[in-house]
């Protein structure tokens, strides 16, 4: 954006409305997810139905959502994190087995692999945000059991390359290392033709009120093609009911077999009733924040100072978060102030999403002594992260672009 138009767009004044630098979709739901929730509510009057154990709204979404992301099997949970515990814990991790992970993430994924006693093993990130594969590939022992990385912000990290390290260094009893994706921030998005959510042994979705979709504020999903996982993760969600025949089970007409140790992590039936809606014009609600990011990247691509948005030619992103970095020299300090100034002179606010988790979270600090990811910690210190939201409108994105090129111009 020139100079001039930067002038007037900023002249305009200021953001129609408070955008949070994360802020919630929640807010977009239709009559359509109303009244379904509604039918839903009604449908459950009868003290012979109630809410279902296992009903057929959560078993209709779950095989939409499988059908959506092109897996075999989808499987509901109450949320990304309960779902990353409940991958992790399919691994059965011995003491002393590892689990790569990037350091470039939100606390969700390392916190699963420690609660499960795993040793927490973090590797470094590149400028796409996602886990560099060389240095994936580095962190590597004859005790790694499983390679868990997140596609953040919307963006597929490279599985085939994983997959192919993983190959190359197999566990002397289990084999090649699991790949594992936390998708959180990445529904909807594509990798090599595919959705996000194939390809890995299994991948887990988030359906909480800030996300891509959501099913009244709490939810996750996990997909994967393996069928004696599913039944692992069926158990694992359901007090160790492998069968489909979970009612006869609950009232006591059927014993269970022995799956082992399980819980209760089930997504309720008015939620799958909201969640079948919201599945349905997932593309809807995505189409608008990939045309948001391409616009502001253009209007954004004659600032020499920012590195924007990287796309991989195989990949097509989601932009839960637009990336910005800022130039190496300006790294902490100065991208420090470039944000205050924003805030404070233009009332846009960005966040830094995120740094490394071990600066950020005391308890994954205390469980990764001597552990350290130089070079994700320079790129967190030139990142930024302006709003974005399907629903925002094209003068409030000019005038977001106009207030950094503006901010980062006086910086200069
Ligand atoms: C990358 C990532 N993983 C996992 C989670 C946890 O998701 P949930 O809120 O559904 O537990 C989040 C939530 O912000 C996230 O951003």
């Amino acid at each position: 954006m020139d100079s001039e138009r930067c002038r007037e767009v900023l002249a305009r004044g200021g953001l129609s409305r408070e955008w949070p630098a994360e802020p919630m979709l929640g807010g977009w739901y239709t009559e359509e997810e109303i009244e379904a929730a509604n039918e839903a509510i009604r449908a459950s009057f009868d003290p012979a139905v109630g809410f279902g154990f296992f009903c057929d709204e959560i078993v209709e979404f779950e095989q939409k959502f499988a059908a959506y992301i092109g897996t075999r099997y989808a499987l509901s949970v109450t949320s990304a994190g309960t779902g990353l515990d409940v991958a992790v814990r399919a691994l059965d991790l011995e003491p002393g087995d590892e689990v790569v992970v990037p350091a470039l993430n939100f606390r969700a994924a390392p916190y699963a692999v420690l609660g499960c006693g795993g040793k927490l093993v973090l590797c470094e990130s590149d400028e796409t945000l996602n886990a560099d594969p060389a240095d994936v590939e580095a962190k590597l022992t004859p005790h790694t059991r499983a390679i868990l990385v997140t596609h953040m912000n919307g963006l597929s990290a490279p599985i085939a390359d994983y997959l192919e390290i993983a190959e190359r260094h197999p566990h002397p009893k289990y084999g090649p290392p699991k790949v594992l994706g936390d998708a959180a921030r990445a529904l909807g998005g594509s990798y090599q033709g595919r959705k996000i959510g194939t390809g890995a042994w299994m991948t887990v979705f988030s359906l909480h009120t800030m996300k891509m979709m959501t099913t009244l504020g709490e939810g996750g999903m996990i997909t994967t093609d393996d069928a004696e996982l599913m039944a692992r993760l069926r158990g694992l969600r359901q007090w160790g009911i492998v069968e489909s025949e979970d009612l006869e089970i609950a009232r006591g007409k059927r014993g269970t077999g022995d799956a082992g140790w399980g819980s209760n992590y089930k997504l309720t039936k008015v939620q799958a009733a909201v969640g079948l809606v919201q599945l349905r014009r997932l593309d809807e609600m995505i189409a608008p924040r990939v045309a948001l990011a391409g616009k502001r990247s253009e209007m954004l691509s004659d600032v020499p100072e920012l590195t924007l948005p990287y796309e991989p030619a195989d990949c097509a992103p989601v932009y839960y978060l637009y990336n910005l970095l800022v130039p190496r020299e300006w790294a902490g300090e100065k991208r420090d102030q470039l944000m205050a100034l924003l805030r404070e002179e233009y009332g846009v606010d960005t966040v830094v999403a995120n740094p490394p988790v071990y600066q950020a979270d005391a308890y994954v600090r205390r469980m990764t002594p001597g552990q350290s990811t130089p070079r994700s910690e320079e790129i967190a210190a030139r990142l930024f992260c302006p709003p974005t939201h399907p629903l925002m409108s094209d003068e409030d994105n000019e005038y977001l672009c106009a207030a950094i090129s503006d901010a980062v111009a006086k910086l200069r």
